[in-house]
């Protein structure tokens, strides 16, 4: 019979409610407004693969791998002597995008060249885990919102068949009663969708997430609080009953 293999996320509370992690070799997105914690699940998500010798790549397109290295500190991952070390790597996705021939002021980005190009450093480095952080450039298109889904869904195709890593993808929302799909990264073409969200809670803002969809979990929808902590990362609350 299938089973279906799992890579732990790391994060305290969450792995249980996955059934052990993430679906092994699959896209999962997290969406959320600025500030709900997508880059740090995402540094989580590789912080835990490099305690199991797995190898990791993060590419940013918002953020400096400085700026990144900074914040994964500031929590208390020392992501430098992993680089030093070639298990992790901080690639700038314009080292992708901007060498595209069509690339440029028409942000016409060949998604079939960015994903082998980064393919090939996946296959170099022998990683196993990927982060996008956030993938919107890879799918940037002038064109309509077909379009954008279709480069959407042809991104996830082909990491899934020139790519053995298990990759989180991250991606803006709108807030809530707005669409989430935002930027076409609709949430059916991938394995897994989480949302992360801050919510009112006794008159004060709490962090929130909630798995919107999980392949082959038996997940139940419910709005999780959490936490982001010093040392620790992302830690969830357990779910009330
Ligand atoms: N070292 C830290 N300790 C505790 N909380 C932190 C730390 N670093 C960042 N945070 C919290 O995480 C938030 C940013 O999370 P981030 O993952 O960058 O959000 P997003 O990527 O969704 O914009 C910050 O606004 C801050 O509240
Ligand atoms: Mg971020």
């Amino acid at each position: 019979m299938l089973i279906t293999e799992r890579v732990p996320t790391g994060i305290v509370g969450l792995d249980p409610l996955l059934e052990g992690g993430f679906p092994q070799g699959r896209s999962i997105l997290i969406t959320g407004e600025p500030g709900t914690g997508k880059s740090i699940f995402a540094l989580q998500f590789l912080a835990e693969g490099l305690n199991r010798n797995e190898k990791g790549i993060f590419v940013t397109a918002d953020e400096s791998p400085m700026d990144i290295l900074e914040q994964a500190a500031s929590i208390g991952w020392d992501f430098e002597r992993h680089i030093e070390t070639k298990d992790l790597s901080i690639l700038n996705a314009g080292t992708y995008l901007s060498s595209l021939p069509s690339a440029g002021k028409e942000r016409h980005v060949d998604v079939q060249k960015a994903v082998s190009d980064l393919a090939n450093f996946v296959k170099q480095l022998g990683a196993k885990r990927l982060v996008l952080d956030p993938a919107g450039p890879f799918v940037l298109l002038r064109d309509s919102a077909v379009r954008m889904q279709d480069q959407v869904r042809l991104l996830i195709k082909l990491m899934r068949a020139s790519m053995p890593t298990t990759n989180l993808l991250t991606s803006y929302a709108v807030p809530r009663t707005g669409e989430r799909s935002m930027h076409g990264m609709e949430e059916y073409l991938v394995a897994g969708a989480i949302v992360l969200e801050m919510v009112w809670k006794n008159g004060e803002l709490a962090r929130s997430l909630i798995v919107e969809k999980m392949r082959c979990t038996d997940v139940k929808p419910t709005q999780l609080e959490f936490e982001i902590v010093k040392g620790q990362g992302i830690v969830l609350h357990p779910p009330l009953r």
